[in-house]
């Protein structure tokens, strides 16, 4: 059974107080923190690279979900596997080249391959990341247009994870965008375990209690007791 893994997403955090932040959504629950890396070319958005990173890395010892939303994803292995990251998850639109290389990369630089897709991309595409000798270990669905948080959730996206979730039953799959308690449990039971969430945890008034609903949401799921 896939274990849930609940990720705050750091982009709706306070950036000037990143590791008291960190520290604040761990000690809600987190299991992940989630790190959203633009370049402003691939997504019409620039937020944090390497540095940050390492720098984050020196208060946690937390898993780093860095979802990298950037046209050379190539170029960030290197750097990114200095400064701490945990997984380097690439978009298959900006790797159609030069997947094989990458993923290969990634792993030698000790960090966890997962492979992400924007909305209008079918899931066929990264079937042959799946079946690959040295294959991706997670695939993020994304549930909005990357670039921003507080976008809304689209529920299309649904058929994507359903489809990976037969095909791959032991399969990490994250989806990211617009979740929080009212989408989770459409996100769950078509077969998510990763659930990535910003706005509607760092706005809320209580984030533990959210944190725990999206935990709950994929356990009770995986029990059987909703569907
Ligand atoms: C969007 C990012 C997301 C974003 C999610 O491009 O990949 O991780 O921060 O934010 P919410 O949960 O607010 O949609
Ligand atoms: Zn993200």
């Amino acid at each position: 059974m896939v274990k849930p893994k609940i990720a705050p997403s750091m982009l709706s955090s306070d950036f000037a107080n990143l590791a008291a932040e960190a520290d604040r959504m761990l000690r809600y629950g987190a299991d992940w923190l989630h790190m959203d890396i633009m370049d402003g070319h691939f997504v019409p958005n620039l937020t944090i690279g390497a540095p940050v990173i390492e720098s984050l890395r020196k208060h946690t010892d937390a898993y780093l979900d860095c979802h990298l939303m950037v046209t050379n994803p190539i170029d960030y292995v290197e750097p990114l596997g200095k400064a701490g990251a945990s997984g380097f998850t690439f978009h298959v639109e900006a790797a159609k080249e030069n997947w094989q290389e990458l993923i290969h990369r990634i792993k030698s630089k000790g960090m966890r391959p997962g492979v992400a897709l924007k909305p209008e991309t079918p899931i066929e595409e990264v079937y042959s990341l799946l079946e690959a000798k040295d294959p991706v270990e997670m695939v993020l669905v994304m549930t909005v247009q990357p670039g921003f948080g507080g976008q809304k959730f689209m529920p299309e996206m649904m058929d994507k994870v359903r489809s990976l979730r037969k095909k791959y039953p032991s399969l990490d799959i994250e989806v990211d965008g617009g979740l929080g308690p009212s989408t989770v449990d459409l996100a769950s039971s078509a077969g998510a375990n990763c659930i990535v969430a910003g706005s509607s945890v760092f706005g809320a008034s209580y984030p533990a209690q959210v944190i725990s609903q999206l935990r709950k949401s994929v356990q009770d799921t995986q029990a059987g007791c909703k569907k």
